[in-house]
């Protein structure tokens, strides 16, 4: 009898869900015991008038509050090192961190910092954190990161133009808050991005070497759910149904991959944002088909599910042909949502593809991937998604 491995699923965070859910975040800082808190968001987010809205919240129940607004996409070490700084001023208790991925990313970055102190790097890798960090409320405004959920944290070097993660239980948020209601009027270019990051992360998580049935769950309802909104939710971005499908997609996939980890496509596109100015979605949506034909042999039964979720017309072929028919739905979906389908377009240089390659190799993510890989598959794998090969 085949011995069955032993699975482990963290869903430490409590969700909240629903349209207006924000206007009871002084209920979930009381519980935390927050008195004081320090904000993490970026200029955009601020611009777009969300942050006047916790604000507003926040003072109506006389909770103290420190901005930090100096967020950027990739955020580089010293936008951590900026915000420890400020928040070591203001003696603060709790973190809320309000915007995309990387709003999300630095707030675990600042709060690791400020209960352990040295230097951020240090806590590469998989629970390197030592104490307990401070309460962390995460509040998603695009709909695909998933990092309110998540026990990770990216954050980029520059010097070494290199994408570090600190995979740790100290980085799962407490609450998670989803409100469809501050993710509407969105751009729909990042409700594309965002929404193919998410579909990334749950056919990673779905196929990887580390998936198990609580994650699978999580993953292939995420699936489902991205394949029949996205494209909605993109062209009625104001639709509060299609960006609120997307949200908890998003939020699923969030916690399957944090449980059955992700795979190539995140180990390349990782490495593509630290050398390159190209967002984390497109770099992930324009990986994901090449990725998903090479892995295709590895796992043919879950690539074929993967169609069938998608809508797919799969009855009467094989396995292997099922499975392909994955690769028609994803790159469907891509194209329909004004995604290109090759790196050249999106300002990747090829001369810099050795490093990429050997940078995408340092990545825990390869080890997951559900084939074996080498460097050459992967310099393989670039150099096709570079010219739109297929
Ligand atoms: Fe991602």
């Amino acid at each position: 009898m085949k011995k069955e491995k032993i699975c482990v699923f963290r869903m430490n965070t409590k969700i909240i869900y629903g349209h207006n859910a924000i206007e009871n975040i002084s209920t979930y800082i009381r519980e935390l015991k927050g008195t004081n808190v320090l904000i993490v968001t970026d200029q955009g987010v601020k611009k777009a008038g969300i942050v006047k809205r916790l604000v507003r919240l926040l003072e109506e129940e006389n909770i103290n509050y420190t901005i930090y607004d100096e967020v950027v996409a990739n955020p580089p070490i010293q936008v951590v090192e900026k915000g420890v700084e400020l928040a070591k001023e203001t003696s603060i208790d709790l973190i809320i961190t309000i915007g995309g991925g990387s709003s999300i990313d630095v707030g675990k970055g600042i709060n690791i910092l400020l209960t352990n102190g040295g230097d951020i790097k240090d806590y590469t890798g998989i629970e390197k954190v030592g104490q307990p960090t401070l309460p962390l409320i995460a509040i998603p405004t695009t709909c695909g990161t998933g990092s309110e959920v998540t026990w990770s944290t990216v954050i980029t070097d520059p010097k070494e133009q290199f994408k570090f993660a600190v995979l740790s239980s100290q980085n799962i948020p407490e609450v998670a808050i989803i409100d469809p209601t501050i993710m509407i009027s969105l751009p729909p270019k990042l409700i594309a991005s965002t929404g193919m990051d998410a579909l990334t992360h749950a056919i990673e998580a779905y196929v990887s070497v580390k998936a198990q049935p609580f994650s699978d769950a999580l993953a292939i309802y995420a699936i489902d759910l991205i394949s029949s909104n996205l494209r909605k939710a993109v062209f009625y971005q104001d639709n509060l149904e299609y960006v609120g499908k997307m949200a908890i997609a998003s939020t699923m996939a969030g916690a399957a991959f944090t449980n059955g980890f992700l795979g190539l496509v995140h180990a390349m596109s990782h490495t593509l944002g630290g050398v390159f100015d190209i967002p984390h979605g497109i770099a992930n949506a324009i990986l994901l088909p090449y990725v998903m034909k090479f892995n295709m042999i590895a796992a043919p039964c879950k690539f074929a599910k993967i169609a069938e979720v998608m809508g797919e017309n799969i009855k009467g072929l094989n396995m292997l042909e099922a499975a392909e028919k994955s690769l028609n739905a994803v790159v469907k979906l891509s194209t329909d949502i004004g995604i290109p389908n090759n790196l050249k377009e999106v300002g990747m240089d090829p001369g810099m593809i050795e490093k990429l390659a050997a940078d995408s190799m340092r990545s825990g993510n390869v080890l997951t991937n559900p084939r074996k890989n080498t460097i050459d598959d992967i310099k393989t794998l670039f150099r096709k998604a570079y010219e739109g090969k297929l």
